[in-house]
């Protein structure tokens, strides 16, 4: 009997796997990339932003979350999946305030790298302008509200490697919002702290350090000389 060989195609490339591995771990490892922004290598999968889908055997699917199985046909490069995540970004723009031209991120944030690279040109939808805080009372971190997005990111990490459970979710749908754990709310009540796998890990600039705000001059950052999908995937090659 001969064996199925451990291999899917993404829009023609024949990717190998290792059994367990999802479409998006397999893909980077293979040298292909596909957008993703609540993923992260040191994370199990979140399943939430949703710009990982991909299209499997003709039917949406999260390539963060589907596990790789043989002879799966999977899209990435479409049409109709950037718009899927050109759209996906788009509300992500208006709900909450993402200033990108006076923002400390400018260059090193994923949110709008990845906007770059699906060729988004517009917010398209009417901004919600929410009034959120900042909470500067940590004497080394800014936590910016309006700038998260609500991947989780620093919530898993604080909570799974750091041991502290600094952040946590709070509300449902449009009133879902992170909040601090401590009884003031506020960040400089807590143990925070700089080397917390929590304070390396957000996307955009919503958990920012005092003190080295351009220390990377705009021009010189992370990706202003190459696109997300070629600076990420080169980071998350294993
Ligand atoms: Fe897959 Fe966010 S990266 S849902």
């Amino acid at each position: 009997m001969s064996e199925i060989a451990n291999v899917f195609t993404l829009d023609g490339q024949r990717i190998a796997f290792e059994p367990g591995q999802s479409i998006l771990t397999a893909a980077l490892a293979a040298g292909a990339y596909i957008p993703h922004l609540c993923a992260h290598p040191d994370f199990p999968p979140h399943g939430s932003c949703k710009l990982c889908t991909v299209a499997v055997n003709g039917r949406n699917g999260s390539a963060c979350t589907v596990t790789a199985a043989p002879g799966q046909d999977v899209r990435s490069k479409t049409p109709e999946l950037n718009e899927i995540r050109r759209v996906l970004l788009q509300m992500l723009f208006v709900e909450g305030n993402h200033f990108c031209p006076g923002c400390e991120k400018s260059g090193q944030c994923k949110l709008q790298a990845l906007a770059y690279d699906v060729a988004m040109l517009s917010p398209h939808f009417v901004q919600f302008f929410p009034h959120r805080e900042v909470d500067a009372s940590h004497p080394d971190f800014f936590l910016d509200f309006n700038r998260c997005i609500m991947c989780e990111l620093c919530v898993r990490a604080s909570r799974d490697m750091d041991g502290k459970n600094v952040f946590a979710l709070a509300g449902r749908g449009r009133g879902s919002h992170i909040v601090v754990n401590s009884p003031s709310g506020k960040l400089g009540d807590t143990d925070f702290a700089v080397t917390d796998k929590a304070a390396q890990v957000c996307p955009v600039g919503a958990i920012l350090r005092k003190e080295i705000g351009f220390v990377t001059p705009i021009g010189a950052r992370l990706y202003d000389h190459a696109p997300i999908s070629q600076v990420d995937l080169a980071a998350e090659e294993k």
